[in-house]
């Protein structure tokens, strides 16, 4: 077991002798863009590539949850990097202890069908049956999404009328670990947490739903009849700041009504942390961030996702228990 824990640990640890390049996320000032570029796409590859030729280190443009991008820089490149007009801050992409949080039902909210809630997590599995589209509206002619192939994921058996889109973003996750074998490259589920947050807050309803026969019911999420499009950002192997970042720009974009997140970075400064950025251009945009505070401490009073701009949701306890054997 020991060898097991020391293996992953090495396979995990970042890549970043001083010589090599590491990923940044690097804020910039659309203002300063010089008339000449086309868009701020071809002023960021200008940026990049005034401080080296090499072709595709630039792994995200964001536009809509900061102005910005990110890409795998040397300790030198990114000196030279903050001399160019419009560089405002970059900062090292941030490899996660994310915790993965929950919360329970809510009926109270009572949400209009329509809405389009876009998830931020590990993935779905589509083929549950909380993602059955019975009785669900069309698709809004709005929803800018997509639903992307992938390992193990044909948009033409995944997506419907209630998981309208899937998509996935580990290219910061592959750049710290190149050796790294993604355990599946799509949007699909390997870890059971996105497709139990997602069904807990926009599942259809299942009827003849219990736990091995205990609380038997219609199993439902709290708005039944919402719409749902998984970004999954938050990945087996480990999460990255750039990911989540690009997942959350991808939902701004798309046109999402409410973004929730169930997971949360626990020792970033805020102005690093990738949902309380993104959540301030969500919240400029009327686009509700509802996210989870935490299950657990480190410390009492703790809790990630604090910031005024979102809706940080605590955990809670349920006045029910289940004794069981397995
Ligand atoms: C990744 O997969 C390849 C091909 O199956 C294999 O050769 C390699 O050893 C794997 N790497 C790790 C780190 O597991
Ligand atoms: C995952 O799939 C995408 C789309 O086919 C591909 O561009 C990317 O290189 C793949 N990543 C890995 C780590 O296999």
């Amino acid at each position: 077991m020991d060898l097991v824990v020391l293996t992953l640990t090495l396979l995990l640890a970042p890549v970043a002798a001083s010589s090599e390049r590491r990923v940044y996320i690097v804020h910039t000032d659309v203002s300063a863009m010089p008339t000449h570029h086309a868009d701020h796409r071809e002023w960021h590859a200008a940026m990049v590539a005034s401080v080296n030729e090499d072709d595709g280190m630039i792994l995200y443009h964001y536009e809509k949850a900061l102005h910005g991008f990110a890409a795998a820089l040397s300790a030198s490149e990114l000196k030279a990097l903050r001399d160019a007009p419009g560089f405002v801050a970059a900062h090292a992409d941030h490899q996660s202890s994310w915790s993965y949080d929950t919360t329970h039902s809510m009926e109270f909210l009572g949400l209009d069908p329509g809405v389009i809630m876009g998830v931020l997590d590990t993935g779905v599995w589509p083929e549950s049956a909380s993602f059955d589209d019975e009785g669900m509206p069309p698709v809004p002619s709005r929803w800018q999404g997509t639903c992307e192939p992938g390992v193990a994921f044909a948009p033409s058996t995944t997506c419907n009328r209630k998981l309208i889109g899937a998509r996935y973003f580990n290219k910061g996750l592959v750049a710290s670990h190149p050796h790294l074998n993604i355990s599946i490259n799509s949007t699909r589920d390997t870890d059971g947490h996105g497709t139990h947050t997602s069904s807990t807050a926009a599942g259809s309803p299942v009827p003849g739903a219990s736990f091995f026969g205990y609380g038997s019911g219609t199993a439902r999420g709290a708005a039944p009849r919402a719409h749902i499009g998984m970004y999954k950002v938050l990945w087996q192997e480990t999460s990255h700041a750039s990911d989540v970042l690009a997942g959350m720009d991808a939902a701004i974009a798309d046109g999402v009504d409410i973004i929730s997140i169930s997971a949360g970075f626990d020792d970033l400064p805020l102005y690093e942390d990738p949902v309380a950025i993104a959540a301030f251009a969500a919240m400029e945009r009327g686009i509700l961030v509802s996210a989870s505070a935490g299950n657990a401490g480190p410390q009492i009073g703790t809790l990630h996702n604090g910031v005024p701009w979102l809706l940080t949701v605590a955990a809670g306890t349920v006045d029910r228990r289940c004794h069981t054997r397995f």
